[in-house]
């Protein structure tokens, strides 16, 4: 593939140049502002205290930003009708400094949900009527609170099992296999034109990314048009096969349905067991050395490895460009990533774009200067 002179080196030449930090590079998002945005997740410390300045990583490299933590329920509403939103608000405050749409994450989900949403206060399951009413509470007030604010939002998140079919969890128990309906017509009344997305991991299997084609007919069944699919694509060295996500893309793109890459990160450390994969976060094994091999850095094999692999998948994206709406990393430098303590705690990963330093790594590089 011919080398082409891109935007951003272009900006980067610049700088150097004019020897002053003021024209900033126009980052990886500029790279492909003609195919689909290019995200980031902004995790809780950057929302805490003071912002991150505008020529930080998050601002100056990427147009889309999602709340890693922040706007789950377990933060937004810890206790019944207690609502926290100091670092939601942030977040719409960094990407309006930032000119970055806001995606919220997300609305429904089995995990980082608290137990009283679930009970009354003897601790016994409520009922449908209790659990709908929460349910409509929280997403009106949250997605109410930003309407106009979000570009886009993960209505509901990991509701199916490898196989499809729906996921065995308190919302399905008590509300009923429609359950993920009522959190999208909710979300659909509170902004009329946000936009609603599906979100699960392992989209890259035929039977999950048949479920979810299914999920969006049932819903657009009961008048709910589903916005995109969210791939979230929490990936490894060894797993999974790029026909395997090619394959998952064709499905979506024959059923009409729009994709965005919502959480990407490719872990480049040795798998707990040959079977393993997804992002489930109750999984969890013990830590040993063999299994945490680059506490000093990245050899340059496995440099070169992940930057190839990148390469690859963005190529694979262009080549879908018309049906993927959004590339969204899970984090900006790997000091930062989820990985380094899934599934085992502890570890020292190297899955995203720049270095624990915050420079960019090859694989940077690579899907920067790499594009046709
Ligand atoms: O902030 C506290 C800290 O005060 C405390 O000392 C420490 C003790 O363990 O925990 C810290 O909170 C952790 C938080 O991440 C911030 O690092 C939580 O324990 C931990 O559970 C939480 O994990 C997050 C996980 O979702 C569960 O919400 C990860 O950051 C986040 O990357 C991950 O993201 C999920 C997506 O939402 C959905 N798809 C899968 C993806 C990866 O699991």
């Amino acid at each position: 593939m011919a080398t082409k002179i891109t935007p951003f080196a272009i900006s980067a030449l610049l700088v150097v140049l004019s020897g002053s930090a003021s024209a900033a590079p126009e980052g990886i998002a500029s790279v492909y502002e003609d195919s689909f945005l290019v995200g980031t997740a902004i995790k809780s410390s950057d929302l805490t205290g003071n912002l991150p300045a505008k020529n930080s990583l998050p601002c100056s490299e990427f147009n889309a930003l999602t709340a890693e933590n922040a706007m789950k329920w377990q933060h937004i509403q810890p206790a019944p009708g207690q609502f926290n939103f100091a670092m939601a608000d942030q977040l719409i405050a960094l990407a309006q400094q930032c000119d970055a749409r806001v995606i919220g994450h997300t609305l429904l989900w089995h995990q980082q949900t608290p137990g009283w949403v679930f009970e009354d206060e003897q601790g016994n399951p409520v009922s449908r009527e209790v659990l709908l009413a929460r349910l409509r509470e929280h997403i009106h007030t949250l997605v109410g609170r930003y309407k106009g604010k979000v570009y886009g939002w993960d209505v509901v998140n990991e509701a199916l099992n490898e196989d499809g079919s729906l996921r065995d969890t308190p919302w399905r128990r008590i509300l009923g296999d429609d359950f993920y309906v009522h959190a999208f017509r909710f979300a659909k009344e509170a902004d009329p034109k946000a936009q609603l997305y599906y979100n699960d991991f392992n989209m890259y299997k035929p039977a999950k990314v048949a479920g979810a084609v299914k999920l969006v007919k049932q819903l657009g069944d009961a008048g709910i048009k589903v916005d995109a699919v969210g791939m979230q694509a929490h990936y490894s060295l060894f797993y999974p096969s790029l026909s395997d996500i090619e394959q998952s893309m064709k499905t979506l793109r024959n059923a009409g349905v729009r994709i965005a890459i919502t959480e990407l990160d490719i872990s480049v450390l040795p798998l707990p067991d040959d079977a393993f994969s997804g992002a489930d976060i109750t999984q969890s094994f013990a830590a040993h050395p063999v299994y945490d091999p680059y506490v000093e850095g990245l050899p340059a094999t496995q440099q070169h490895q992940l930057a190839e692999l990148y390469q690859q998948l963005f190529a694979l994206f262009l080549k879908y460009a018309d049906s993927v709406d959004r590339v969204t990393f899970w984090g900006t430098t790997d000091a930062d990533s989820w990985r380094n303590n899934w599934p085992i705690r502890g570890r020292t990963d190297h899955p995203l774009l720049f270095d624990r330093n915050g420079r960019p790594k090859a694989a940077y590089e690579a899907i920067t200067r790499h594009i046709d």
